[in-house]
């Protein structure tokens, strides 16, 4: 094992010969001798790391996994997994965030580069031991030490780099499903949305869009004038986001396919032949992400639609998902065959069921393909983690050659940490079921400490049929999620803000408006985040070090201003919230119509009917927000409204840029500082412009910690 000082808090520890990920930006060269500490450790076939836990310690991270915050009582397994279930006793869902922190007497962070299977026992066999088994010889180990959670996970996505930025339109309102079937139907829809003035950024288009499901190809059937239908949207503003799916259709004639072919852009089998799975489209080979010559070569398929007008994309199946594979057929037939020479009885029965049940994305099929990568041939096993993250990074080059300095949106299922500075993630196939939303909330803040920012699930579930009030209360947690997607999987009833009766749409629009008046304060965290490698959304206990605090599993931090506290059970019209500090409460109904009511802190019950949500300012904070619009281009923010929970000095930076382009890079964004001070029952308002601001007034509230309200308007 060699030892390497990252920085003054982070060490690596590399074990054996791992494989370049790539995940880490800045990794350590100064070599020093030390071991790991904190775990004892067993290097075999595999690399084991053990940790005693006390009783009150908290293990945190992990990204997009089942169950709480506090991850302590369970198995966990990091291997990206095409599963749609999503019930509480699997181990892992599509990504792959081997990031966590132990908060005990001492905090530590830990992150395991790695890109295959780990699993993480956290206190489930034994419930006081953590154990990690890395299953592999070869890996590196990053031990980050600092005094807080908040201030660990900073460290740590500072080494991992600087996060995805999306376009600012990115940040609107997506309707999605699987499928809006005709170019027609995308336009019926896309005009629901103007007519009914509820504000909508952008549509996503599902696998009928293709022809027969092949990436890259258009239905000339049922989208004929694809480019027209693009544009006409657009001009409406709402953009087209096509899904691209990581198999290739194997078709004779059809160029994709063709050109991997002739150049060996996919992935191999045993003998050295183009790997066979099927997928939607029926048979397909896999382009070799983790080779960098198909890697572009992929990426720069989107020139064809984005040359249509397209400016955002869903990367599905990546994990990669396999329905089957020549093999497992194969396999199963034969096994089918034994069975029928034998008397059916519950053992052969149930022989025969799992014969054909295990059949998708087995390991079997993982083990047996192969990358071409720059260092030689590595089995897929051993890279799987890896490979819905290169998909990722192929488009982000793509894009990169196509359009250098233009800002796409990009989101993806599979993902791994590093693939957090190429595109955002949503969290895959979940179902319209409560305790998904409850699972959504928790979720959300660990995918956040694993540098995923641009996150968010299903809005309304995927599978299943939602209820009206379950659409109501997901849209109103979803608005504080940066992707905001409102997607419904095939045969499910339809779940758009307009899919139920007339109040629940009024109550969805007044939300989705709410949200689009947010969008100033959402941004501006959102780019504060991503240049300070910070949270976004963050659990309470990384604020607060208090014993409740960290308790609280069901509010949440968004951006540095606000506190949320979801309602996410049917028939509740209130509820419990735990304030580690008062703070000031909007219960928005409608976002033009203002009710503030200072909270005190300790545990409060609050009313809050299907029409409300709970938006808290905390104390000595300002939150900012505009006016809503049909979609983000026509946001106007000249004037904007700022809501201040004063007790003595609260300071505000809003961050803006132009939204489309990377010139921020180049340092063209602009800065608003605006300072209130109260003292006495005086307060003084100070401004600070920097850069180019289109913000020309301010409407502020200020609430003093006596819940005083002052008014006043300053012109910039
Ligand atoms: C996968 C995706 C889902 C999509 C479906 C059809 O299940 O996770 O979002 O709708 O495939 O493309």
């Amino acid at each position: 094992m060699k030892s390497f000082i990252v920085n003054k808090n982070i060490m690596r520890y590399e074990i054996g010969n791992p494989i370049d990920t790539d995940a880490v930006v800045n990794k350590g060269s100064k070599e020093v001798e030390s071991s790991i500490p904190f775990f004892e450790v067993q290097i075999k076939d595999e690399i084991r790391l053990n940790l005693v836990m006390g009783k009150n310690n908290k293990i945190y991270g992990l990204g997009q996994n089942i169950r709480g915050i506090n991850k302590r009582g369970w198995i966990y397994e990091s291997f990206c997994s095409d599963d749609p279930n999503h019930s509480p006793d699997k181990k892992s869902l599509y990504g792959a965030h081997n990031f966590f922190i132990v908060d005990g007497c001492e905090k530590f962070g830990v992150y395991i580069d790695f890109a295959s299977k780990i699993t993480y026992d956290v206190g489930y066999i034994k419930k006081d031991e953590l154990n990690v088994t890395i299953d592999g010889k070869d890996a590196n180990i990053y031990i980050i030490t600092g005094s807080g959670l908040r201030e660990i996970t900073k460290k740590f996505l500072d080494i991992i780099g600087k996060g995805y930025v999306p376009p600012k339109w990115a940040f609107g309102y997506l309707q999605s499903r699987w499928s809006y079937p005709t170019g027609n139907e995308v336009e019926r829809i896309a005009n629901e949305f103007i007519e009914r003035k509820i504000p909508c950024d952008g549509i996503c288009l599902d696998l009928d869009y293709m022809e027969d499901f092949k990436d890259f190809t258009l239905s000339e059937e049922r989208f004929p004038n694809f480019k027209g239908l693009v544009q006409r949207l657009k001009d409406k503003g709402i953009k087209i986001i096509p899904i691209i799916d990581a198999g290739v259709k194997i078709e004779k004639d059809y160029k994709v396919y063709e050109e991997g072919i002739k150049n060996s852009y996919f992935t191999l089998d045993k003998e050295g032949k183009p790997f066979v799975g099927a997928v939607w489209p029926g048979k397909v080979h896999f382009p070799d992400f983790l080779n960098k010559d198909a890697r572009l070569w992929f990426g720069m398929q989107y020139k064809s639609l984005i040359e249509m007008g397209v400016e955002g994309f869903w990367n599905d199946m990546n994990e990669p998902a396999i329905f089957y594979s020549e093999n497992g057929i194969d396999k199963a037939y034969k096994k089918i065959d034994e069975l029928k020479k034998q008397e059916l009885n519950i053992h052969t029965f149930f022989q025969l069921k799992d014969s054909v049940n295990n059949i998708n994305n087995s390991i079997d099929d993982y083990k047996s393909m192969y990358h071409n990568t720059e260092k030689g041939i590595v089995n897929h096993y051993n890279v799987h983690n890896i490979y819905g993250y290169n998909m990722t990074k192929s488009a982000s080059e793509g894009f990169n050659k196509i359009d250098n300095n233009k800002r796409f949106l990009l989101f993806s299922r599979a993902s791994a940490i590093g693939a957090h500075r190429y595109g955002g993630i949503w969290t895959g196939d979940n179902s319209s079921w409560w305790e998904h939303l409850i699972m959504n909330i928790k979720m959300l803040p660990s995918i956040n400490m694993c540098g995923f920012i641009y996150s968010g699930a299903d809005t309304c579930g995927f599978g299943s049929n939602v209820d009206s009030e379950l659409a109501t209360r997901w849209n109103q947690f979803s608005i504080f999620a940066p992707l905001y997607r409102n997607h419904a999987g095939r045969g499910t009833r339809n779940q758009e803000p307009f899919a139920f009766d007339i109040e629940t749409e009024e109550i969805i629009r007044n939300t989705i408006k709410f949200r689009y008046a947010m969008i100033p304060y959402l941004y501006s965290e959102y780019m504060k985040s991503i240049n300070s490698s910070d949270m976004l959304i963050a659990p309470l206990c990384f604020e607060y070090d208090d014993k409740h605090a960290s308790q609280v599993e069901d509010q949440l931090l968004v951006g540095d201003s606000l506190m949320i506290a979801p309602i996410y059970e049917p028939n509740k019209r209130g509820r419990y919230v735990y304030l580690p500090e008062d703070m000031l409460l909007w219960k928005v109904k409608d976002y033009n119509n203002k009710i503030l009511e200072v909270i005190n802190k300790g545990h409060n019950y609050i009313d809050v009917n299907i029409d409300e949500f709970c938006v808290f300012i905390r104390k000595n904070k300002i939150f900012v927000h505009g006016e809503a619009a049909q979609s983000t281009e026509k946001l106007n923010n000249k004037t904007l409204n700022l809501i201040a929970f004063v007790e003595n000095k609260a300071e505000y930076n809003l961050y803006d840029d132009d939204g489309i382009s990377k010139d921020y890079k180049k340092d063209k964004k602009s800065n608003l500082k605006i300072i209130i001070t109260v003292e006495n029952e005086k307060y003084n308002i100070k401004i600070e412009n920097t850069g180019n601001n289109e913000v020309k007034k301010l409407n502020v509230t200020i609430v003093t910690a006596y819940g005083k309200e002052i008014k006043e308007i300053v012109n910039i």
